[in-house]
């Protein structure tokens, strides 16, 4: 059984579009198990830019997509993407969980609200109704996509949501439901078992995370996070898989630091340099347009994604943006009260961050090598991708991974 669980080592958008269509050319399933359109992995291929939401970032290549029952579902979205997408590759075999809970408009307003609510606390969020979608979820009043085949326990689940968020809603929002479920109808099924028999099956799959660590609802920068796992654990309920079917885990890793929303960075570039950073590497959320925030590579929060994830291999994506640089630094360590600290505490305000210099690598290749085997040297985990550019192409493999 080759199974490979790719998540981001940071704040989110830290390239793994890019690196799960790479990979997935080598797998039969591809599959997505958390967050919802909130996530915008980019693929750029076949002269085309892809951005996927709520599909697997490995539709185009793998054999079967798999949208799993950890994800929450826009309908809406999800029937935008597909029509875009099935032009790129009209045959395709895709499943969605029939446990997976849909996003309404209810879900959206009520995000807005909390944000509204939170004043200048607020998060940051996508306002795509995530947070909310999965509190109905954990609150035992969400919808399920497979209450969309029936319009009465559907009804009546909505207007339990109105009347939990004091919101008047259009019935007609109801119909529209139904119209979107009836287009995707065909591909709802229950895919824990699917997924179950395929793997026994001896079928190799590739289980791709949404955004970062650092933002996961439990182990991130609380509560300036998302609100689902987002670390390699959350492949396991997300799925409905168990845990001896995870072999290996690969953590997906900016060059530099990036990050949208609030919350704290400890790396984090200010003033002209943050600007120049942010152009170079076009740095805007994919979903909501927003500049992100930049900041340098931090060996202390890439140590702990490493224990976090179990990662046995990292892909380190946008060297060339780097590379561009006149100032390359990684930060090494902390400091607090005077003492020096070597791991990364998302609750944890330092007082200074200690970094190491590098020289650029645009013309001299010899330089990026300097800077990934110090990477390499300090985290015992070796860098087996390296993304130098946009375009799939763009993609140095440095060495091979084992998947059993
Ligand atoms: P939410 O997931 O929309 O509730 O947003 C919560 C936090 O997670 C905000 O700071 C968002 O900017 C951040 N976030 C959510 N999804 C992504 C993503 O795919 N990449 C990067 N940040 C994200």
């Amino acid at each position: 059984m080759e199974t490979l669980t790719i998540v981001g080592c940071q704040f989110g958008d830290e390239g793994k579009g890019k690196i799960i269509d790479f990979l997935s050319n080598d797998f039969d399933l591809s599959i997505r198990f958390n967050g919802g359109e909130n996530a915008g992995h980019t693929v750029v291929a076949d002269h085309q830019i892809i951005k996927y939401h709520l599909v697997p970032a490995g539709f185009l290549r793998a054999r079967t997509s798999v949208i799993a029952n950890g994800v929450v579902i826009n309908l809406k979205t999800l029937v935008e993407e597909l029509k875009f997408l099935s032009v790129m590759r009209n045959k395709f075999d895709l499943k969605i969980s029939n446990l997976a809970h849909v996003v309404t408009d209810l879900h959206v307003k009520r995000d807005r609200f909390q944000e509204e609510l939170r004043g200048s606390r607020n998060i940051g969020t996508t306002l795509k109704g995530i947070g909310p979608a999965y509190e109905s979820k954990f609150g035992r009043y969400g919808i399920r996509m497979m209450d969309l085949e029936d319009p009465y326990l559907l009804t009546e689940k909505m207007d339990f949501l109105a009347k939990m968020y004091h919101l008047e809603y259009d019935h007609s929002e109801i119909d529209q439901l139904l119209k979107r479920y009836a287009d995707v109808n065909e591909y709802v099924t229950d895919t824990v078992g699917y997924l179950q028999n395929e793997l026994n099956d001896g079928k190799s799959a590739l289980f791709e995370t949404a955004q970062g660590t650092f933002i996961d609802v439990e182990f991130g920068t609380y509560p300036f996070v998302t609100s689902s796992h987002t670390v390699s654990a959350g492949v396991t309920v997300g799925t409905g898989l168990s845990p001896r079917y995870f072999s290996k885990f690969l953590g997906v890793a900016k060059a530099y630091t990036t990050r949208v929303g609030e919350g704290y960075f400890p790396t984090e570039l200010t003033g002209e340099q943050a600007e120049s950073l942010r152009k170079l590497g076009n740095e805007f959320g994919s979903t909501t347009g927003r500049p992100r925030r930049v900041g340098f590579l931090d060996l202390p929060m890439l140590r702990m994604a490493v224990k976090l994830n179990s990662l046995d291999y990292i892909a380190l994506t946008k060297t060339d943006v780097l590379g561009k640089c006149k100032d390359i630094r990684i930060a090494t360590s902390y400091e607090k009260d005077g003492n020096e600290i070597n791991t990364y505490d998302p609750n944890l305000k330092v007082d200074k961050v200690n970094y190491v210099q590098f020289e650029p690598w645009s013309e001299n290749k010899k330089n990026l090598e300097k800077f990934i085997q110090f990477i390499e040297d300090d985290l015992k985990v070796p860098v087996t991708l390296l993304g130098n550019g946009e375009k799939r192409e763009e993609m140095e493999v440095r060495g091979e991974m084992q998947l059993v």
